[in-house]
């Protein structure tokens, strides 16, 4: 069984008042596996987030079909809820509460007993390079880097079957990218956890992914293992990057206006 079965997918918004409609997602198919890290990779508007909410059960599909493990995710979206996770950079936490409440606040719903907890939530954002003295502070008053790692804790601390880390990384220093990336691999190590991510940082996809997705305005125009992708545009045995593979499928340069996309995430 997939982890994520997608067929045919579409999406459209209207613009509003009669301005007609945007196709953000025009018959998307993507299979992956158990245990798998997956990328979607493409540029500001080309659809990542729109994915990314349908199989979080947060938006409707227009047309296909999304299943999680097996499972519908229009008709049966209480049941997938369960089985995936969804880290955004908009993630909503208690402002006023600290990293490690916020954290425990999270378990709980769990079921996780206080001291395990609190001793894993503690290790999680020291490893992601949280700075001890914002362990205890509140929300409000950390950076947007910072708040985005406490995020991704809240994820692993109770690992889902399916993990969708919407543009995971996108706003973080190199340093903190890097820890991000670590803890991404040593999670599906440990837990097996499979995940979907999104991304318009080209060496993250190259890096972390076992397979990706380009995607530019709602279609996917290449897929397959990173090495694979840069084999098809590379002659002469010579090294390719997948910004060339970009080029090559779209016909287009990549731009990475990273503060675009921040801003927009
Ligand atoms: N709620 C919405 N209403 C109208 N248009 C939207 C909405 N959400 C996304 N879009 C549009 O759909 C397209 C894809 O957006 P999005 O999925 O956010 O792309 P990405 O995450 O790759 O930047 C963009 O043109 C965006 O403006
Ligand atoms: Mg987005």
């Amino acid at each position: 069984m997939n982890a994520l079965w997608v067929r045919g997918l579409e999406k459209r918004f209207s613009k509003g008042f009669g301005r007609g409609v945007i196709y953000a997602l025009r018959g998307i198919d993507i299979e992956v596996s158990p245990g798998e890290v997956y990328g979607v990779l493409g540029p500001n508007g080309s659809g990542k987030s729109t994915l990314v909410r349908i199989v979080a059960t947060l938006l409707i599909p227009d047309a296909g079909e999304v299943q999680v493990f097996g499972h519908d995710v229009v008709r049966e979206a209480r049941r997938v809820r369960e089985l995936v996770h969804r880290v955004s950079t908009e993630a909503a936490f208690f402002k006023k509460l600290s990293p490690l409440e916020n954290l425990l606040y999270g378990a709980r719903l769990y079921g996780i007993p206080g001291r395990v907890a609190a001793k894993r939530a503690r290790k999680l954002l020291l490893r992601l390079g949280l700075p001890s003295d914002r362990i205890g502070k509140p929300m409000e008053q950390l950076s947007r880097g910072q708040q985005q790692k406490v995020a991704i804790a809240r994820a692993f601390l109770h690992p889902p079957r399916l993990l969708l880390l919407d543009e995971p990384t996108t706003g973080l220093d190199p340093r903190s990218k890097r820890e991000v990336q670590e803890l991404i691999l040593e999670l599906r190590e440990r837990e097996g956890t499979t995940v979907f991510l999104t991304t318009h940082d080209m060496e993250e996809a190259d890096r972390i992914c076992d397979r990706l997705a380009i995607l530019d305005e709602g279609r996917i125009v290449a897929a397959g293992k990173p090495a694979q992708l840069k084999a098809r545009v590379g002659r002469d045995g010579r090294k390719t990057t997948l910004e060339e593979v970009f080029l090559d499928v779209t016909g287009k340069e990549w731009r990475d206006d990273e503060d675009v996309q921040a801003a927009s995430a």
